[in-house]
């Protein structure tokens, strides 16, 4: 179990007048009055309240407060659909170099060569990955590949005169919440197509709603069950028979990269979740990277501007006359574009296969360890994630997903998603990644059967977990609308 930690005063609270963390050194050019130097229109009427406290007192304060956190570097992190996996530290020494932190996105082109190389060679790369044919990272989140991607789809099919005959998007029901929401933005309706026992879309279902009135069907393989679209190819036939187009939520391709191909399963566009799948630090809302990639019929409409080589030289282009234009300044979040790379070029074509196999290992042997105390919710084999329900203690000892998942942040660990996707009733999704190692998974399973047993035996030791943090359990749709973040 972890430490109890204890709530923490303010580092206002700590505050005693007088004391100082720092010592400056004396002022070594003549002094001047302060209206001497700024204008007394700017300068403030009284002192700002600052703290003043030594400077063990301030180091202590934020190593506590630090340590009240969870981060992969300190606790096993299974959130499914989000593949919190290790981030190599080399990753962070490159990214720190001085000849990428310090250049500035303003800089000529010729003075940034460094830069558009690794840019390049990262759309290159998962181009190759993907099965693509061309590739832009400016997208600086998934859920923004989604929106450039539909962009393109959209003008795509305005192109071809067919743009206001086409104002659907298929999305499936385990759809990610941002599919429908970027579908929405782009002006499109949305039909959603059920799935089945298995796990995988409904192809009855998904005829029906097909038809001239598509715009694309937006599909994540594997899909938000941690189950492989087997039927792949014939749906994708199925969309672009009635002339929609394909489009791949990338995010968890940490199951199949380096074993098969969007582009070869008839996808036309796609994005990647490089923060994801290459690692990155992330969570709290960024920084990330989604770069999309497209088959060739839909280049021309890439965000702008596309790295591109002339000879040994690398230039941006921004003369891209279809281009759905600008996502984000410059070249999107570059820093992360970087680090994908170093992963990538790390782990090689093999690396990057062995990771896939491996994360699909761990799935399975948790699952295989978790099945016989939570429901599976899709029979078979997994890949690189699953979900079990807890529906089972919720109708015999009301105790829910929910629950349990707090409860695991006495064991210390962090709680898997819940409630996700919206089909599984009290489903918690469970992602180990390939980072791993078997006595991590071990000891996850261990506390969760432990867990299940407190649920029959102290249910309502369970309900109101967690007891070892700071705070209990706190309102988290009220922290999202009226965050308040000041003192
Ligand atoms: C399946 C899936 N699609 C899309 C997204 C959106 O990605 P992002 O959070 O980078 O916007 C996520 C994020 O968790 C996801 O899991």
């Amino acid at each position: 179990m972890t430490h109890r930690a204890q709530p923490q005063p303010l580092i206002f609270e700590r505050s005693s007048p007088g004391r100082l963390g720092v010592a400056a050194p004396k002022c070594d050019v003549p002094e001047q009055p302060l209206d001497a130097l700024i204008p007394v229109s700017s300068l403030r009427a009284t002192a700002p309240r600052l703290p003043e406290v030594d400077e063990l007192t301030l180091t202590r304060h934020y190593l506590r407060l630090s340590q009240m956190n969870f981060s992969i570097d300190s606790h096993f992190y299974p959130l499914g659909s989000c593949t919190m996996k290790f981030n190599p530290k080399m990753n962070e020494i490159i990214a720190a170099t001085p000849g990428f932190a310090l250049a500035h996105p303003m800089q000529d082109d010729s003075q940034i060569q460094g830069w558009l190389a690794v840019l390049w060679e990262l759309q290159q790369m998962l181009c190759e990955i993907s099965g693509m044919d061309a590739c832009s990272a400016q997208p600086c989140a998934g859920a923004q590949g989604e929106f450039a991607g539909l962009l393109m789809i959209r003008k795509y099919h305005f192109d071809r005169g067919e743009g206001a005959q086409r104002t659907r998007i298929i999305c499936p029901d385990t759809a990610h919440g941002t599919n429908p929401a970027s579908a929405a933005r782009c002006g499109y309706r949305i039909t959603s197509v059920k799935s089945n026992a298995q796990g995988c879309i409904d192809l009855e279902h998904m005829k029906e709603a097909l038809g001239p009135d598509v715009a694309a069907v937006m599909i994540t393989n594997p899909n938000t069950l941690g189950v492989f679209e087997k039927e792949i190819v014939a749906l994708a036939d199925m969309a672009h028979a009635v002339g929609a187009q394909m489009y791949m939520d990338g995010a968890n391709m940490n199951a199949i990269q380096g074993q098969v191909k969007p582009g070869d399963m008839g996808f036309d566009v796609m994005h990647f979740n490089t923060h994801k799948t290459f690692s990155t630090p992330h969570g709290g809302g960024g920084p990330g990277c989604g770069p999309v990639c497209v088959k060739r019929h839909l280049e021309p409409y890439l965000p702008a501007p596309v790295v591109e080589i002339h000879g040994s030289e690398f230039r941006l282009n921004t003369d891209r006359p279809k281009s759905i234009g600008r996502l984000h300044a410059f070249f999107g979040n570059a820093g992360v574009s970087l680090r994908a790379w170093a992963y990538i070029r790390h782990h090689g074509a093999e690396g990057i296969k062995a990771n896939s196999d491996n994360a699909v290992l761990n799935a399975n042997y948790l699952l295989a360890l978790l099945k016989d105390t939570f429901r599976q919710w899709s029979p078979g084999v997994c890949m690189h994630e699953f979900v079990v329900s807890a529906s089972k203690y919720k109708a015999e000892h009301n105790v829910r997903a929910w629950d349990i998942v707090k409860r695991l942040i006495d064991y210390g660990f962090h709680p898997p998603t819940v409630y996700f996707p919206l089909i599984a009733s009290e489903g918690m999704m469970i992602e180990p990644t390939e980072s791993e190692g078997k006595e991590t998974l071990d000891a996850f399973a261990a506390a969760l059967k432990q867990i299940a047993q407190e649920a029959v035996e102290q249910p309502d030791l369970v309900r109101t977990a967690p007891h070892t943090t700071a705070v209990g359990r706190l309102d988290e749709v009220r922290a999202v609308k009226e965050l308040n973040v000041r003192w």
